[in-house]
């Protein structure tokens, strides 16, 4: 194996353009294994790394958070995994066998979830980024004195008492037709809360209601300065639980203001309301997510997610993302990156297939 090569999205230094080019396939160390990727998902973020040069620092490296596929290989310790087995998991930026911008990566075990039979490899890829950053900015430990402030600590749906924990308890997520939306708007359903409410464009209306949304409004009708009442309308219970996926300034401001007092609203951008994870003066806090759920500080929740995922995704109450594929295999997916970064995708997930490279 150690001489084997495979085909890679190269980024061969920092602001270059991506290249398909080849790279030595690693064996995977102690807890982690090799994976056969079949589906990768583009996030926003492959794009920005390229056009900002973040997150990757050691060239030639390679992007991709989001990956689906076969185990080829198991390293020492890894328990409860075998090759051939489907799974999908979150990748990393460094080393470059992390990315999951190529037809081979290496997978911490900790953070791969077997897939059910019936589940696509491509429907299967749209989770993992998305599904941590809905998860960890909901169920991550408070950790004022980090960067990102950590989440508010509340009980994921998979832990004794989390399921239906906030019946009848109104959440608001901005951003329904999002990825990180779609998923922020399962995980409140599993946790009780009722109704949900979200922004989006009227035509992917249904596609939040088939997440769980029970209300949704049209952010081009109603802008953000008119969110509060247009809320009020729907619910005159207090919001204490909101989730904003864009983290516009107009969208942050507008669910602070609707925030109740001890309330919490997580944002996946920089905060403009608060510093992240402090309290304000009535209890209200923003927290700012970091969507990785093998970050340090998200370990502990990520795993345990990761150990309840395949039972969620049988059980159907984690659904993946509508899927785009892309064409050319790892040759399509500059393309698909620089439709992300004019923001001109639409409730759906551009999905690459490694395999199809020509
Ligand atoms: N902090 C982190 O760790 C982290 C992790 C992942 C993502 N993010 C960030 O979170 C954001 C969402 O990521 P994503 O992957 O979910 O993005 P995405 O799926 O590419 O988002 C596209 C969707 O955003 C919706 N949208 C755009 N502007 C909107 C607005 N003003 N109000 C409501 N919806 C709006 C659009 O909905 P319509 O088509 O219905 O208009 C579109 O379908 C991105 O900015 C990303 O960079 C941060």
């Amino acid at each position: 194996m150690s001489s084997a090569v495979h085909k890679a999205l190269i980024l061969p230094a920092k602001f270059a353009q991506f290249v398909v080019g080849e790279l030595p396939t690693s064996k995977p160390d102690p807890g982690f294994v090799l994976v056969k990727i079949h589906a990768a998902a583009l996030n926003p973020l492959d794009a920005g790394i390229q056009k900002m040069g973040v997150f990757i620092t050691e060239f030639p490296g390679v992007a991709g958070n989001d990956g689906a596929g076969t185990i080829e290989a198991v390293g020492v310790g890894v328990t409860g995994l075998k090759k051939g087995d489907r799974v999908l998991y979150q990748g990393w930026w460094t080393p470059a066998n992390r990315g999951t911008f190529q037809q081979f990566g290496i997978a911490d075990a900790a953070v791969v979830a077997k897939i059910p039979d019936s589940m696509s490899f491509d429907e299967a890829a749209t989770i993992p980024l998305g599904l941590a950053t809905a998860a960890m900015g909901l169920y991550g430990k408070l950790n004022p004195k980090a960067f990102w402030g950590g989440g508010p600590g509340i009980i994921a749906p998979w832990a004794d008492g989390g399921r239906g924990q906030f019946a009848g308890q109104p959440a608001v997520v901005i951003g329904g037709a999002s990825s990180v939306g779609q998923f922020a708007i399962q995980l409140l359903k599993l946790s009780g809360n009722d109704p949900i409410i979200t922004t989006a464009s009227s035509h992917n209306e249904a596609y939040c209601k088939a997440a769980g949304a029970t209300h949704v409004i049209d952010y081009h009708k109603t802008p953000y300065s008119d969110i509060v009442t247009a809320v009020r309308k729907i619910t005159s219970e207090p919001v204490s639980l909101a989730y904003d996926a864009i983290s516009s300034e107009d969208s942050q401001k507008s669910l602070w203001e609707l925030l109740a007092p001890h309330g919490v609203l997580v944002v996946t951008h920089p905060p403009v309301v608060g510093k992240a994870g402090e309290e304000a003066e009535d209890g209200k806090r923003v927290v700012h997510v970091f969507g990785s759920a093998h970050s340090d500080d998200n370990r502990e929740v990520g795993s345990a997610m990761y150990r309840a995922l395949r039972g969620l995704l049988e059980e159907g109450v984690i659904k993946g993302n509508k899927v785009e594929v892309l064409p050319n295999g790892l040759a399509g997916i500059p393309d698909g990156l620089a439709r992300l970064w004019t923001k001109t995708v639409s409730g759906l997930k551009l999905v690459s297939r490694p395999q199809e490279t020509a």
